[in-house]
């Protein structure tokens, strides 16, 4: 069976924007591919994190995962701090990296910019990154469009790496991104993407919002003057945003959301698409709920804890004999 590994930072409580880029993706792929989740916590420290809050996060999205439907039946979920072989495999990608390779990447100008002092690790970033990925031979990596530029890395170092010791020693992985809802943008600018870090909170919608505050979000999401719901990205951004989130949340396409609305203004729309989002989310918060408190929670990371250890053990120390460490 082909591999799927992908990670979610427990930087805050997952948006719909995290949902729909990658999460609901996890659920069908569990299926048909050995399928690897992680809740990538050394990530989230490359910026200050309160120790609480990120402790309270980390178990937060493991229910979450569990919630939306992750079954660890099928699929390892796991805690990165868990396996100490990411750490040790991004040390070794660090030292095949360029410094230039990594200050080119986006999202670490972007972080970079809203920090006052930046530290070593949020350079380093996309190597632990790379190294999550490759520890478990991963064939395919579902993520939103953000990822773009850490999997052509990530594809960049497998070659590099490859064609210096041997050819068939990594997997060269493919990003899996979704061709609609890649890249869902903030409920009040959509220019700039939904972010769980917004410290604006009006800007995205939470899968832990209670259905007040959903409903509160979606009516107050900006639009445009125009007054129609058409889906033209170029001239009417915000409700082509509104339209991908009533998608993917509906299963339906967007021609035919399109023309369920045409000739009504946004009221209806806004208000069925909070509907749908509030009654999407309910019995995902309820399931969440009951997991959040039971010691299964516990038990389930530490089941998966031990299988991705073992997998990423294995290509750790296949890695570290090929490039001499060891005696
Ligand atoms: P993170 O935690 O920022 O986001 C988790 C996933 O959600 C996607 N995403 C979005 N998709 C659509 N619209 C948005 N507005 C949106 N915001 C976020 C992200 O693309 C991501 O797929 N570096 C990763 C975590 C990571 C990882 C990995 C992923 C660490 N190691 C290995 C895959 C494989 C990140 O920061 O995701």
């Amino acid at each position: 069976k082909e591999k799927v590994f992908s990670g979610v930072q427990p930087s805050g409580i997952p948006t719909i924007g995290n949902y729909i880029g990658a999460m609901k993706g996890f659920i069908d792929l569990q299926d048909s591919y050995d399928a690897i989740y992680s809740i990538v916590n050394q990530h989230a420290i490359t910026v200050p994190q309160d120790p609480k809050i990120l402790k309270q996060m980390t178990r937060q999205l493991a229910a979450l995962y569990l919630a939306i439907g992750i079954d660890t039946k099928k699929a390892i979920l796991f805690v990165q701090s868990d396996v100490p072989a990411h750490a040790q495999m991004a040390w070794i990608i660090q030292c095949m990296t360029g410094l230039g390779e990594l200050e080119r990447m986006t999202q670490f100008k972007d972080k970079a910019r809203k920090q006052e002092a930046v530290n070593a690790g949020l350079l380093a970033y996309p190597t632990l990154m790379v190294g999550d990925i490759v520890l478990y031979d991963a064939n395919f990596v579902p993520v939103g469009d953000d990822q773009k530029q850490h999997l052509e890395l990530t594809r960049n170092f497998v070659d590099r790496f490859n064609s210096r010791y041997n050819d068939d020693l990594l997997v060269k992985p493919e990003p899996l991104i979704p061709e609609e809802g890649g890249r869902i943008m903030s409920l009040q600018d959509p220019t700039s993407k939904m972010s769980k870090s917004d410290t604006n909170t009006k800007s995205f919608v939470s899968m832990l919002d209670t259905p007040k505050q959903i409903t509160k979000k979606i009516k107050s999401a900006v639009t445009d003057s125009i007054g129609e719901v058409n889906y033209d990205k170029e001239n009417q951004p915000a409700v082509a945003n509104l339209l991908q989130i009533y998608a993917s949340f509906s299963g339906k396409s967007i021609d035919s959301i399109v023309s369920d609305y045409s000739g009504q203004g946004y009221g209806n729309f806004k208000g069925d698409l909070a509907d749908l989002v509030v009654s999407t989310l309910e019995p995902i918060q309820e399931r969440y709920e009951s997991l959040l408190t039971s010691s299964d929670l516990d038990d389930i990371l530490q089941d998966g804890a031990k299988r991705a250890s073992a997998i990423a053990e294995s290509t750790l120390s296949r890695v570290e004999k090929t490039i001499g460490l060891t005696y």
